[in-house]
């Protein structure tokens, strides 16, 4: 495995399961500190990463709470110094009809899609700034350009991270910060095994995707290290599907 990342400090939210687990163990695997913030951290993720010879500092984090997430990037400052690789990944996708959602839905899917990032690029682009240095990923989804139902508050936060990363990727460049965002497909992880979305992993690559099997999290981890890497140091405010050829924009 090459070292790409050697001696990188990557904060991850959502790390310790699903797509932001792998993304945690592939940058371990080329050389990176990792730092996750998650509602439910999980000893078997810390214990993977360590493994593989790396330091990881693993918080309970609520990633939508502004106290939490201060508190969270002290630990992280604390123990590694600075932040090199943030990556939004933690997010959550209830299925509900419109006529159902309330202001309360639309309020908490924003809350930990969206003002998480937020919270989390302000607590880090400041050291990322005075390193001349910096790589921010965010996870946004395939969603965003298709017909599905049931996803008005999920696709909306996921246009959202689309924006930010445009948008803060224009003001960081001249900083030396990247700024990217990964559209993955239906991804299997335990959260979409237990939801719905499970009855379509066997449809839904075959009518939608070139490649016609389902996504795992290992299909995302090479595409999230070379964004982090310096062989994207002049790649910015772009959205990479990682889907199998579902879309095409
Ligand atoms: N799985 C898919 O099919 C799929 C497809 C496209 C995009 N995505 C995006 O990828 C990202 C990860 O999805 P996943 O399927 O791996 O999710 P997951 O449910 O498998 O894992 C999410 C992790 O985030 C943590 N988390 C949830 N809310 C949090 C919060 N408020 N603060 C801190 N941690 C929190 C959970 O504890 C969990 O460890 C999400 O942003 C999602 O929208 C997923």
């Amino acid at each position: 495995m090459s070292q790409r990342l050697k001696d990188k400090v990557a904060v991850i939210t959502g790390g310790a399961n699903g797509i932001g687990k792998a993304i945690a163990l592939r940058y371990a695997e080329e050389g990176a500190n990792i730092a996750i913030a998650d509602l439910n951290p999980l000893a078997e993720t810390d214990a993977a990463i360590k493994a593989l010879g790396r330091r990881v500092l693993s918080v309970k984090c609520d990633a939508s709470n502004p106290s939490d997430v201060a508190a969270f990037s002290e630990k992280v400052k604390a123990a590694f110094g600075r932040c090199d690789i943030l990556v939004n990944n933690a997010g959550i996708y209830p299925i509900k009809m419109f006529d159902e959602m309330t202001f309360e839905d639309w309020k908490k899917i924003f809350a930990i899609n969206v003002d998480s990032g937020f919270l989390l690029a302000k607590a880090f682009v400041p050291g990322m700034k005075q390193a001349g240095w910096g790589r921010i990923i965010n996870l946004t989804s395939t969603t965003f350009w298709l017909k599905i139902e049931g996803f008005t508050g999920y696709i909306s936060t996921k246009a959202a991270n689309i924006g930010f990363t445009r948008s803060l990727a224009s003001e960081l460049g001249k900083h030396g910060i990247t700024v990217n965002a990964i559209a993955p497909s239906l991804v299997r992880t335990a959260t979409t095994e237990a939801s719905p979305l499970a009855e379509m992993f066997e449809v839904l690559p075959t009518m939608l995707q070139s490649i016609p099997r389902l996504q795992v999290p290992q299909d995302l981890i090479g595409t999230a290290a070379f964004l982090a890497s310096d062989d994207a140091a002049f790649i910015t405010g772009q959205t990479i599907a990682v889907d199998g050829g579902m879309v095409r924009h």
